[in-house]
């Protein structure tokens, strides 16, 4: 028989700037739930890229001096790039898109020549604002107090030639789709699309641009590139092999089951994509997913804000199976939660270092203790159970199909919360047992003993196969510790308690979930971030040069002189001044404070040539005088602000003029 399709998608990502942990956890949900399905044995098929054309990735390369190719490889395949986040976070991806990629290009130019052809693309006119000096269309709403984002001068009403998509066509079919089908999930998402985009009515949508130049090419207009949009949606369609022939799958996976994706882009993907497929008479996916945004003290996160949390830093203190479990167990998957270091700690250390940890390692260790490591043949049975026997049984028998329940709904959270409720059952059913009383007596008890561990192994067995699509590699780990062979990691034996043999020789290895030292790791990870901080900037910043002009009359007038330290001190109660001491040439000393306290020990300047200017009006600072002022250079470096005094030679004279 066929094996079930499931085709699943994640968003492709802007490489505008390195992936924080918000875009992880939308990538890690959509991983658990394409593993969920392999687990189910189903043929899946899981895509993600990357999104690399647009305005905002040209202009992020000129400031770069870069070209964008050569600005989105680094970040997509670079160190620590995109590619580098995924395999560290364990993404089993089948495929990878990059829209740059020829083979998509090529079938984005037949696609907007389809929607042309079949008359829903036609040529319009695109009104907005210009700002001549930049050369940049600007929207109303793009503009800052009415000026040019980029350059804050005056712009101008314009008009530039473009493509229109007639989305306005599509507006009842689309309106019938959202209201009267489940096509967009969670369903609160429906009243937002239908009141705030549909209900006000579905302008038409321009679909290509002129001002900008990365992008694909319109091929029968040159001059005008493909809207990002256009372009991006229709990856979901081309990484199958749509108008192109670098693969050829379409037919078998599309329409795709899913595509999850966070609230903001749920518009495009609930109103334009959509339209775009039933003007190209293609089936509509069947599902879009739109989940929250992971939030930082309430805020979105953003480069720009400077309050982005790394993910390198975080799977690299907690290990990565901590980090994709913390995403999915803690925040309901359809709305905003509030992203914290503590909450991150906190998840480690209850869920899996207390609960899952620890009934591991005591049973695998009762196992190792009393029975030598092998329980006996037969165990798995006992003829009179307790109340708790049955408790734990029935609860864990009826794990899979609570779980499934919830996996299907887009529910990820839900799932691991029924799979906790049996660890914490099973915790319990130590605690009334309790195996240490038992094992007084092993003549009369061992037999009891036996079964009681063998049900703690077994209901641990169940919970970790539905923890895999989770936690893949510590799954694996704990399916040796407990002595469970590959036949009984499956999905069907999720189902039916007694999976495991009584004959399993569990062994107690490696502790899994190592508790975490809140406070410790706290300072380790502002340590990291700050170091991560500082290697992200540039090494070495300069202060613009001046634009203004000063004439040469103006510039004679300032007498810069060579100068000798004869005594230099620190002043008293300041922090930053020091007191110089210097011969200028005149035969009287000449007194300078300068702000340098921090840069230089007084000791280490006596004797040096130094440049100051000496026709400065005097100062008085913290009581003294100051009759002129030392030059010095300063630039910053890795964001600190680094100061030299300018040192002549030796050789010149104190009171030398500079000219
Ligand atoms: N390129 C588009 C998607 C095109 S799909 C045809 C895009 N890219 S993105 O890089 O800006 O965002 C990718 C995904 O990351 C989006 O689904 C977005 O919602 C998600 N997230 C970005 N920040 C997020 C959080 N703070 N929290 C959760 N998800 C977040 O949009």
């Amino acid at each position: 028989m066929d094996k079930k399709k499931f085709y699943i998608t994640t968003p492709i990502y802007y490489p505008s700037d390195k992936l924080h942990i918000g875009h992880t956890y939308c990538t890690v949900a959509t991983d658990a739930i394409a593993r969920y399905h392999r687990l189910r044995g189903e043929d899946v098929m899981f895509l993600t890229g990357t999104d690399e054309h647009g305005q905002k990735i040209e202009d992020k390369a000129k400031e770069a001096g870069v070209t964008p190719q050569e600005f989105v490889d680094k970040i997509v395949c670079g160190e620590r790039g995109v590619l580098d986040l995924w395999k560290l976070m364990n993404i089993s991806n089948d495929r990878f898109i990059r829209t740059t990629d020829d083979y998509h290009v090529a079938a984005i130019q037949r696609i907007f020549k389809k929607l042309y052809d079949n008359g829903d693309i036609y040529k319009g006119t695109y009104k907005g604002k210009y700002c001549k000096p930049c050369e940049s269309f600007w929207t109303e709403s793009q503009l800052k107090d009415g000026k040019c984002p980029d350059c804050g001068r005056e712009v101008q009403d314009a008009e530039e030639e473009a493509y229109f998509f007639r989305l306005s066509k599509y507006a009842d079919k689309i309106q019938d789709l959202l209201e009267n089908t489940d096509f967009l999930q969670p369903r609160s998402r429906v009243n937002e699309m239908v009141n705030n985009f549909i209900k006000p009515g579905l302008e038409d949508l321009c679909v290509s641009r002129t001002s900008f130049t990365w992008g694909v090419p319109v091929d029968f207009d040159p001059g005008h590139v493909v809207y990002v949009w256009v372009d991006a949606l229709s990856n979901y369609i081309t990484a199958l092999g749509y108008e192109n022939d670098k693969y050829d799958d379409y037919k078998k996976y599309w329409p795709a089951d899913v595509h999850i994706v966070g609230k903001e882009i749920v518009r495009f993907h609930s109103i334009i994509w959509p339209a775009m497929l039933m003007s190209l008479g293609e089936p509509l996916p069947k599902h879009v997913f739109g989940h929250g945004w992971l939030l930082l003290d309430g805020g979105k996160m953003s480069k720009s804000k400077g309050n982005v949390v790394d993910p390198y830093i975080l799977a690299e203190h907690f290990g990565v199976d901590a980090l994709r479990f913390f995403l999915m167990r803690t925040f309901p998957f359809g709305t905003d939660g509030n992203f914290s270091n503590e909450l991150l700690i906190q998840t480690i250390n209850t869920d899996l270092a207390n609960d899952l940890g620890n009934l591991v390692s005591r049973t695998t260790a009762m196992v190792g203790k009393y029975f030598g490591g092998k329980l006996p043949a037969g165990c798995g049975k006992w003829d009179t159970p307790e109340s708790f026997d049955t408790e734990l049984i029935a609860l864990a028998s009826g794990l899979r199909a609570r779980y499934e329940e919830a996996m299907d709904a887009y529910a990820p959270h839900k799932a691991l919360d029924e799979v906790f409720k049996v660890i914490q059952r099973a915790n319990k059913y130590i605690d009334e047992n309790a195996p240490w009383t038992l094992a007084k007596d092993m003549e009369q008890n061992g037999a009891r003993l036996a079964h009681v561990m063998y049900n703690l192994l077994e209901a641990t067995r169940i919970c970790a196969i539905l923890l895999t699509p989770f936690m893949p590699e510590s799954m694996d780990k704990l399916f040796a510790q407990i002595g469970a062979g590959e036949d009984c990691r499956t999905w069907d034996s999720a189902a039916a308690w007694g999976g495991l043999s009584d004959a399993a020789a569990p062994t107690k290895g490696e502790n899994l979930f190592p508790r975490v030292d809140m406070e410790k790791a706290l300072q380790e990870l502002e340590a990291a971030a700050e170091a991560a901080r500082k290697a992200a900037l540039p090494d070495i910043e300069l202060e613009p040069q001046l634009t203004e002009q000063v004439d040469f009359d103006t510039f004679c007038k300032s007498d810069f002189r060579a100068v000798k330290v004869k005594a230099c001190e620190n002043v008293k109660k300041s922090a930053k001044l020091l007191k110089f001491t210097l011969d200028d040439g005149t035969g009287v000393d000449r007194q300078i404070l300068s702000g340098i306290a921090a840069y230089y020990k007084p000791e280490e300047l006596v004797g040096k040539t130094l440049l100051a200017i000496v026709n400065l009006p005097p100062r008085k600072m913290m009581g003294q005088e100051s009759c002129g002022m030392l030059i010095s250079a300063v630039h910053t470096e890795k964001g600190e602000e680094k100061l030299n005094l300018v040192m002549l030679d030796d050789k010149i004279p104190a009171g030398a003029k500079m000219c």
